[in-house]
């Protein structure tokens, strides 16, 4: 067949089916059909060795604007079909802003990591770091290097729960102390967060796991006013600028002298009630400035070296704060309570 007429063919059949396309699929195969690698275009230029050398430029002109238009045609309609699928797309996936939406639940810190990250905040702007020590620990760091004696009560089984002979759950955060001053040289100025473990029933005020958080001083001259000095600048960010202190001396093996420390009661401001047991003040924590013995079991001499130390309940702290009066709400994640916070 003389190939001007098949183009002619070719290009008033190719008119005819792109008009047809319905959607870019159809016209893919159209493209393939007709301007693909054996498409019909391809087939023309091929059959060109087979034109009569005085046709071929005609031919091939021929062939070339047929290309050219089949390609345009194919050009524009697969903008105006995507254009179409755009169009449809939005359609139907616009949103209604007017159905109601789904809540999203989102999880609440748990007062006690509120109270943390304050606690944290607070003493690294004081110039401190954080240390821990571990959970099982040995009766040396929990006792001996602390300065308490084989017969003193805290080492009364009621009390220490021991995994065996040698180890035993931490009963305080004060082994972090020993820990510490072992392997750092003074200047020393840390606060020790961490679980510690007693065997106490569990009831409104004991639980048989709970958490403290430990600080330390140590370094040349230290003396009991940068203690006092520390503790009113805990207390005062902690629990406000209105609460009072009072410092009131006490005994532990490993301070001397030592002293717990109170503050007026929230619930009354001091009148007196079943918070405080009718005081007027609730203590907050144990304190003192580190007993000779115990810097020298930890290898620092306490002719040059002195300290303070202090420890405190970090639940007591959250019950403080909020005026929490039973310390099983806080280990139980009830979202009632939680969201409170
Ligand atoms: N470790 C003590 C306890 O568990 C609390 C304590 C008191 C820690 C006085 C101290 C301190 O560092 O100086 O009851």
């Amino acid at each position: 067949m003389d190939l001007l007429k098949e183009i002619k063919k070719i290009e008033s059949e190719a008119q005819e089916k792109f008009k047809e396309v319905e959607n870019l699929k159809r016209l893919e195969e159209l493209r393939v059909k007709y301007l693909g690698k054996k498409g019909k275009i391809a087939q023309i230029f091929s059959k060109m060795g087979q034109v009569e050398e005085d046709k071929k430029p005609i031919v091939g002109k021929e062939t070339n604007i047929l290309k050219n238009k089949i390609q345009k045609l194919y050009n524009q309609l697969k903008e105006e079909k995507e254009k179409e699928l755009k169009a449809d797309k939005l359609k139907s996936e616009t949103i209604d802003v007017t159905l109601p939406g789904s809540k999203v639940n989102v999880g609440h810190k748990n007062p006690f990591t509120h109270i943390i990250d304050e606690v944290v905040e607070l003493f690294l702007g004081m110039g401190f770091s954080i240390e821990e020590g571990p959970e099982v620990e040995t009766e040396y760091y929990n006792f001996e290097a602390l300065n308490i004696p084989k017969d003193h009560p805290a080492r009364d089984l009621q009390d220490t729960l021991y995994i065996d002979d040698k180890y035993l759950l931490r009963t305080h955060t004060s082994p972090v102390q020993i820990r510490t001053m072992e392997k750092e040289d003074p200047p020393i100025k840390i606060i020790a967060p961490g679980r510690v473990y007693r065997s106490d029933e569990l009831d409104a005020s004991h639980s048989p796991n709970f958490h403290q958080i430990e600080g330390l001083v140590i370094d040349k001259d230290i003396s009991f006013s940068d203690l006092k000095g520390v503790i009113e600048i805990f207390i005062h960010e902690i629990y406000g600028k209105e609460r009072k202190i009072r410092f009131r001396p006490s005994y532990f093996p490993f301070t001397e002298p030592s002293a717990e420390v109170d503050v007026s009661c929230n619930v009354c401001k001091g009148e007196g009630c079943s918070f405080c047991s009718y005081t007027g003040w609730v203590e907050v924590l144990g304190s003192g400035m580190v007993h000779p013995n115990v810097c020298k079991m930890s290898g620092l001499d306490p002719d040059i070296y002195s300290g303070f130390a202090f420890g405190m309940g970090w639940d007591r702290i959250a019950m403080l704060k909020y005026d929490i009066d039973d310390i099983r709400v806080l280990y139980e994640n009830d979202k009632r309570f939680i969201h409170q916070f």
